[in-house]
């Protein structure tokens, strides 16, 4: 995303990806796009296949105690979210920057970075059998929680804050039309669930289950008998079962580094942050990143200036502390936390319970989940 911005203002760019093209493009990850998310590939010029395959959600189902109950973005706050897979959104941006002559290196995995506080930082990788380096203004480092961008900051310069879940999450994709038309939370004495969707024939589900369970414990039989346990509610129609495509598990975190720039290396997504999924966030955070990591890197390009540039992290992380609490927010509302005395158990109740009764609560709600604007000003 990042390469094709800078590309639309004429600046160039080489993208480093460690994976094959077919690993990145066919890779399971996330599915809901904010409002945000979906106009910045439109006016890119890349959403074309999103507006005619992407599915608008007006809302959000939630279940507890039995009760099914609904959460009307559109009619809250006027604005919807759109499901659309991670995986599609690279395969339109990997179309289009090849398209326009864009060098994106597959199977090119970097080394290590040098030279951040220098005019002409460096990355050393390897392509192909070989070692190479790429001599560069900037470098942005996109490369995830374990990659190299953020282990090549000098440990003093960043504060780590994090929160590891005493949970995770079981997800399968499965050959079956989705039992219901939106996302659905559910929170449930037997712990969490989740129903989503890729397509109308395409389910995507989640359990909450232990942050080390052996996924050998979970036959089809079981993850199926579970989901229709959890995801039951009064006038809830009955999952429709099908054959299971792929079945993984999802650790859960909350993680935030600051800064998020060290010289000429400016970090986005994951290798900054890492929110728990519970707020659909990951993808949307990483790309209002880039969107004012373009914007800097235009202005200097422009103007030689680097007022924006220079606020980058504090933009950002300004957003991403606001996202992290609602991801925190919604993962605590709706898990079973296992150290719990009944008291959270009971807060979580009394908190659905005023959800649903609360116009304001639902709009702070929808706010949320259909994403904040990033503030340039700070
Ligand atoms: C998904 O469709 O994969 C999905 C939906 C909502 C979430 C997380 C994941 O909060």
């Amino acid at each position: 995303m990042l390469s094709h911005l800078l590309h639309l203002e004429g600046i160039e760019s080489i993208v480093l990806e460690s994976h094959t093209r077919k690993y990145i493009e066919e890779r399971i990850r996330a599915g809901v796009l904010e409002q945000g998310t979906v106009d910045l590939m439109v006016n890119a010029g890349v959403g074309e296949r999103l507006k005619r395959e992407g599915l608008e959600h007006r809302g959000i189902g939630l279940r507890f105690s039995g009760r099914a109950c609904r959460i009307d973005f559109q009619e809250l706050i006027g604005r919807t979210i759109t499901v659309y897979a991670q995986q599609e959104v690279i395969k339109d941006l990997v179309a289009a920057r090849l398209a326009a002559g864009g060098q994106i290196l597959f199977e090119a995995e970097a080394a290590s970075l040098a030279g951040l506080d220098s005019p002409e930082p460096r990355i050393r990788y390897r392509h192909s059998g070989a070692e190479a380096e790429i001599s560069c203004d900037f470098i942005a480092g996109c490369d995830g929680f374990h990659g190299v961008a953020r282990a090549a900051v000098p440990k003093g310069a960043l504060t780590l804050y994090e929160r590891v879940y005493p949970f995770a999450w079981l997800g399968i994709l499965a050959a079956a039309p989705p039992s219901s038309e939106e996302v659905t939370y559910s929170n449930h004495d037997r712990g969490f669930a989740l129903s989503s969707m890729r397509s109308h024939e395409l389910s995507r589900l989640y359990l909450q289950c232990d942050p080390d369970e052996d996924i050998t414990n979970w036959s089809d039989v079981r993850v199926w008998e579970e989901l229709h346990l959890r995801l039951a509610a009064q006038g809830a129609r009955e999952l429709t079962e099908g054959p299971v495509l792929q079945k993984g598990i999802t650790p859960m975190r909350s993680f935030m580094i600051e800064p998020m720039q060290c010289g000429n290396l400016f970090l986005a997504g994951d290798s900054a942050h890492i929110v728990p999924p519970t707020g659909a966030k990951g993808l949307n955070l990483a790309a209002a990143d880039v969107r004012v990591l373009a914007l800097g890197l235009t202005e200097f390009y422009r103007t030689g200036r680097r007022d924006l540039l220079s606020k980058y992290s504090a933009i950002c992380l300004r957003h991403a502390w606001k996202v992290q609490r609602f991801s925190w927010w919604m993962t605590s509302m709706l898990h079973q936390f296992p150290d719990d005395s009944g008291f959270d158990r009971k807060r979580q109740l009394a908190e659905l319970d005023y959800l649903m009764s609360s116009r304001a609560a639902q709009q702070s709600l929808a706010e949320n989940y259909v994403g904040l604007d990033v503030s340039l000003n700070l």
